[in-house]
């Protein structure tokens, strides 16, 4: 486990090296974030240290620029994180009805994790998928052409399958 931690950092240290001299200011911090949050799936306070310390720059100023943006998780994601596309075609179908059933359903709103630690909630834009919008991405599975009634089912199948494990 350890070593994958170290892994990771390095491959973060490295990341950062390779961006530094492309791109200015807060694009490359985010794109940093981006990058430490696809490898460690949140932006842990010991990872905003490690980016600070990279980056010569104030953890407050890396905490600031997290926090604005909801794309960003903080908290240690759950079991399964379901991503719901809020992108032009997916919002216009009904998406926002969707995040409503699912915020009803699972009693949290995006950047938050159920009690159970079962399911966390995020926002994307434009899952690639925008033919069967709107859309639902849990862990790496679409579901598509949802409903507020059929996101609920698919999130209850979710749960029937940790209950039979
Ligand atoms: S806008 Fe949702 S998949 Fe493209």
């Amino acid at each position: 486990m350890e070593v994958v931690e170290k892994d990771k950092k390095q491959e973060l240290k490295e990341f950062i090296d390779s961006v530094k001299n492309k791109e200015h200011g807060d694009s490359y911090l985010i794109a940093v974030l981006h990058k430490a949050q696809g490898l460690y799936g949140y932006l842990s306070r010991e990872v905003m240290d490690t980016i600070a310390q990279e980056m010569q720059i104030p953890t407050a100023h890396i905490w600031g620029v997290a926090t604005f943006y909801h794309y960003f998780n903080l908290t240690p994601p759950g079991k399964h994180v379901v991503s719901v596309c809020l992108g032009t075609a997916c919002y216009v179908k009904g998406a926002p009805q969707i995040l409503e059933a699912i915020r009803n359903e699972l009693k949290i709103d995006f950047g938050q994790i159920t009690e159970d630690k079962m399911f966390s909630l995020q926002i994307a834009r434009c899952l690639g998928a925008c033919g069967v919008a709107p859309v639902v991405m849990i862990d790496d599975k679409i579901h598509g052409e949802m409903t507020p009634q059929k996101v609920v089912d698919v999130i209850n199948q979710y749960r029937k399958a940790e209950k039979k494990q």
